[in-house]
């Protein structure tokens, strides 16, 4: 009897593998926690007790950017439920020193206390820097409700969303590749816009080849169809990265990029 109810409760484990792991509202909790911690600099116990690191280098918490008060235009995050794992994208505009910040946090076990924080900070002089026109795009995707909850019946699996953000890394060092391109798309690179508001916009405008992109970290909300992707472009010692993907019924639709220093050659 306490054995059949074990075996059917392990299958059941077993054929549902992407279990919630923690809550929506702890991530949410946690992260509105995070965006007060950078808009005032002061860092409450359950964060500051973070491994850190600031464009994959360990810094100090209490030195990094995170303990520097700044005027934040714009948020929006990601809640990866089965990681226990977050992404918010930051832009701070109107400050007299601009920046827009990707962060992605893992939750500690207790649910309640952060365990690590990984930011990519960008700035004036890195790659398509321009705050001013990333905030400009993203409240223009806002107004397109570019990036709203996706009613349940219509959501992609987590599989589903991973792959297409696979393909589009994976095409920049194998031509062959096949990338489901949706449309319309824009990419929003640094604070260069990809899209002109025509229904037939396309992301699909030219990868150049050879580059290799590794040391993919992913944090994935099925939700928005979203994943958030760290990465190193242009092999191990390439610019710390990250590619925030919108992916409706498979299709890629917006992509966010955030790079740390110059890439030779773009
Ligand atoms: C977030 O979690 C903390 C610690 O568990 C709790 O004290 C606080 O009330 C929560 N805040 C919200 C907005 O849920
Ligand atoms: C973060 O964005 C939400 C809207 O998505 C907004 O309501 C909230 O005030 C923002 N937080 C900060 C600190 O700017
Ligand atoms: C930054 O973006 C804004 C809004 O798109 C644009 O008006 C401005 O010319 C851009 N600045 C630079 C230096 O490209
Ligand atoms: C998109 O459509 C416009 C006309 O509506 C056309 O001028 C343009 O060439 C088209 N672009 C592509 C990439 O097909």
């Amino acid at each position: 009897m306490f054995r059949t109810f074990f075996v059917s409760a392990l299958c059941a484990a077993l054929a549902t593998p992407t279990l919630a792991a923690c809550t929506f509202s702890q991530l949410q909790n946690i992260t509105a926690a995070y965006i007060a911690a950078q808009s005032t600099g002061k860092l409450p116990a359950r964060i500051s007790s973070a491994t850190y690191t600031e464009n994959f280098k360990s810094a100090h918490i209490q030195k990094g950017i995170i303990s520097k008060a700044l005027k934040i235009d714009h948020n929006r995050s990601l809640y990866d439920t089965v990681t226990c794992s977050t992404f918010t994208e930051l832009i701070v505009a109107s400050n007299s020193h601009p920046y827009v910040l990707g962060t992605q946090i893992a939750l500690a076990d207790d649910r309640t206390k952060i365990k690590r924080i990984d930011t990519i900070i960008t700035t004036t002089g890195d790659w398509q820097f321009n705050a001013t026109g990333t905030l400009y795009w993203s409240k223009q995707e806002d107004i397109a409700s570019g990036w709203e909850t996706i009613p349940e019946e219509n959501r992609d699996t987590r599989a589903v969303i991973k792959a297409a953000a696979d393909a589009y890394l994976d095409v920049f060092s194998d031509s062959a590749v096949v990338v489901p391109w949706g449309t319309p798309c824009a990419k929003l690179e640094g604070g260069l816009y990809s899209g002109t508001g025509e229904e037939n916009d396309s992301c699909n405008t030219g990868v150049p080849s050879g580059t290799k992109i590794v040391n993919r970290r992913y944090v994935i909300d099925e939700t928005v169809g979203s994943v958030d992707v760290f990465l190193n472009f242009g092999g191990d010692k390439g610019n710390p990265d990250s590619h925030n993907f919108r992916i409706l019924e498979g299709n890629i639709r917006y992509i966010h990029t955030i790079t740390h220093g110059q890439i030779l050659g773009f």
